[in-house]
């Protein structure tokens, strides 16, 4: 049995005291991702009833915390919202949103408002099919970079389930809301951030009380005062999943950029990517290829662990513009842990040249005014 197998299996146990049924084969768990010895999945439920299954999500997190190997669990309780519908804005607050538009008297629901979020010139999505390719490394190299040749730039952590730019662009300290309304985000060589791990901490599963993610996400989109800034870049999780869908049906995105490894089963899940985001109209702005080899300290040589070239041949391929290729190299990760990217670190080195050519590649071709 696959360690996914006995996940579900445990989850299987775990009863919704409503239906009477037990929560995987009533369809409430989504999202279900591992890796090494965390485990993350989203419940599911009827808005309505959200607000009392804390209990049903603590004891799915207990049972799989039970089984052997699995040290961290992740679960994160959101609103179910028939397809084709969002939750209203500020959703997650309660009773502060607005009134539920109950579309009556007309036939076709009118489509949804895009909007940008104030003093936001431009809004950027840093998207991948596949997990752990390196969208966040990307994203805080390409904000801190952009920020060093004189650009406003923000970061929203739309990466609900695992939020990672606090630690990568080394920001701490939870935003604060004076007037209770609007968050004040925080900010770090010259990036503006709101992450979701700013509120709930790098190691908590992710409760927001009333708990709709997606709310969440359009929290952080709307109530922010992001100030005047001439892109927003957006580090999503990995798939096409709802944050995604959520984001591109309530921002005029300027575009995606997708980031992929070279190899096959990474530019699948590109394509899927690119394929979404193509549906929903938003442009591609283009690909990039990280982990693209790195240069052996002990023989000298450069190796393709994970291929070389596949991500340029797919935009080729795609017609969609590639941005360039991003080595494989300790330095690269050893600074995104640090909390300071590495074309801060190190801002002559070869990893660090190839976010300079991306970033400025976006504000040569007019992307990034
Ligand atoms: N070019 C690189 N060289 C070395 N390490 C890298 C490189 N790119 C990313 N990494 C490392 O790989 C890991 C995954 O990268 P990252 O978190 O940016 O991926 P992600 O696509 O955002 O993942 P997730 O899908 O979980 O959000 C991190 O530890 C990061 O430091
Ligand atoms: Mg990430």
């Amino acid at each position: 049995m696959s360690t996914e197998d006995k996940v579900r299996a445990a989850l299987s146990g775990v009863i919704d005291p409503g239906s009477g049924r037990d929560i995987v084969s009533a369809g409430m768990v989504r999202g279900l991702s591992m890796s090494g010895d965390t485990v993350r999945f989203v419940i599911e439920a009827d808005p309505a009833r959200a607000p009392a299954l804390e209990p049903l999500r603590r004891a799915a997190e207990e049972a799989v915390k039970a089984l052997p190997g699995i040290e961290h669990v992740a679960a994160v309780l959101t609103a179910h919202a028939a397809p084709g519908t969002t939750p209203a804005p500020g959703a997650a607050s309660g009773p502060k949103g607005p009134p539920p538009d109950l579309n009556l008297g007309r036939k076709k629901p009118a489509p949804p408002q895009k909007k940008l979020p104030e003093g936001v010139s431009r809004v950027i999505a840093v998207a991948s099919g596949k997990g752990g390719v390196g969208k966040s490394t990307v994203t805080a190299n390409l904000a801190v970079a952009l920020a060093a040749r004189g650009r406003r730039v923000g970061v929203l952590d739309a990466d609900v389930y695992g939020p990672s730019q606090p630690r990568m662009l080394g920001v701490s300290g939870r935003p604060s809301s004076p007037d209770g309304t609007t968050i004040l985000p925080l900010r770090n060589h010259g990036v503006t951030l709101m992450s979701l791990g700013l509120i709930t901490g790098e190691n908590e599963a992710v409760i927001w009380r009333g708990p709709m993610l997606m709310g969440a996400l359009q929290q952080m989109l709307g109530q922010v005062q992001w100030g005047r800034l001439d892109v927003l870049l957006v580090d999503l999780p990995p798939g096409t999943g709802d944050v995604q869908m959520t984001l591109a049906q309530k921002v005029p995105l300027a575009g995606a950029i997708v980031v992929s490894t070279p190899q096959d089963i990474a530019l699948i899940d590109a394509r899927k990517g690119i394929d979404m985001f193509s549906r929903m109209e938003v442009p591609i702005i283009g690909l990039i290829e990280n982990m693209a080899g790195f240069v052996c300290d002990g023989c000298g040589k450069l190796h393709h662990p994970f291929g070389h070239g596949g991500a340029r041949a797919e935009a080729e391929r795609l017609g969609v513009p590639f941005l360039g290729e991003i080595p494989l190299d300790l330095a690269v990760r050893e600074a995104s842990d640090s909390g300071a990217p590495v074309v801060l670190q190190n801002p002559e080195g070869p990893e660090a040249a190839a976010f300079w050519k991306i970033a400025d590649a976006l504000t040569g071709n007019g992307v990034i005014a």
